[in-house]
């Protein structure tokens, strides 16, 4: 299927390694040039290296948190200074500590808000005027299965990812006679850094062994497996593409069919 990505500029945040570094490698498969950030810059820039080596692309790789407004403003900057324009922009950052309710404190309240709401709110303040003037943009924000259906001892992420659904509704609404198409992902399960943590503190709380959370999970899903980053990284690259022409303001989860609702 050809996808109709080729040349075009994409940005891919939290992307040194799991769900964001799998998304920077599709978009450079497809022949995108691509800009990525993370917050440690020797792992980013072995990110960018490796990607330029397999893939043959350009990559920007530049070290941002996204949860500081002025940063993710330079690194857009950066972007359009180096490739002219930004068509594609994937919102991404690490989830926030998986804690029941009263375990959780404000700070880590104000945190999971940072790092999981208003840094969307950054990227689409920064690339919307670009993609408005090229009247072509696709953003893409990464969630969780959370924004469907709440995960145990996930309250964090259950309680803020919604916010970004919101967020990505209104923003299609609005920037959709712009031809901006802006979708949300929410993975399942994926077999990252960030689920063996979490697989990790679960143990540490339930006395299971890390396998048998693991095989607990798999068992959930239909599929009955967890899934792999690449797998949720064709989805957004689909999403992107000129395959994906009329469809905004959606949430497609890429969970092996773990979410029960209809
Ligand atoms: N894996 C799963 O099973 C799963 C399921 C549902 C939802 N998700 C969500 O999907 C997203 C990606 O998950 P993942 O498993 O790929 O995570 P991961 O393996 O922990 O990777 C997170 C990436 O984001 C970067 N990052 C984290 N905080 C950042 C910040 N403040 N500013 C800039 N970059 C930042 C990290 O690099 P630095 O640390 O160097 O900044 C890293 O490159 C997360 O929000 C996660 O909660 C994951």
């Amino acid at each position: 299927m050809e996808m109709g990505l080729r040349n075009r500029v994409a940005i891919v945040a939290g992307a040194s390694q799991g769900i964001g570094r799998a998304t920077a490698e599709a978009f450079a498969a497809e022949g995108c040039r691509v800009a990525i950030c993370a917050r440690n810059a020797a792992s980013l820039k072995a990110a960018a290296e490796a990607i330029t080596k397999q893939h043959g692309v350009e990559v920007l790789d530049q070290a941002v948190d996204v949860t500081d407004a002025s940063a993710v403003h330079g690194f857009v900057e950066a972007v359009i200074n180096k490739f002219g324009s930004v068509d594609i922009c994937v919102t991404n950052a690490g989830g926030p500590p998986a804690k029941g309710f009263m375990a959780a404190s404000l700070e880590d309240w104000r945190k999971a808000v940072d790092a999981n709401f208003l840094s969307a709110v950054y990227f689409a303040r920064e690339v919307i005027p670009h993609m408005q003037r090229k009247h072509w943009g696709r953003i893409i924000t990464i969630t969780s299965i959370t924004t469907k259906q709440p995960v145990t001892d996930l309250v964090l992420s259950n309680a803020v990812r919604t916010s970004v659904v919101g967020l990505v509704k209104s923003l299609a609404n609005e920037f959709g006679k712009d031809g901006i198409l802006v979708n949300n992902v929410g993975p399942g399960f994926t077999a990252t850094d960030r689920l063996k943590q979490l697989a990790k503190t679960r143990a540490q709380n339930s006395g299971q062994k890390e396998e048998e959370i693991f095989a607990g999970w798999a068992a959930d899903a239909p599929l009955k497996r967890v899934g792999e980053p690449r797998e949720v990284a064709d989805a957004i690259v689909w999403l992107a593409s000129e395959r994906a022409s009329y469809i905004t303001g959606q949430t497609l989860l890429v969970d092996g069919g773990a979410y029960k609702g209809l």
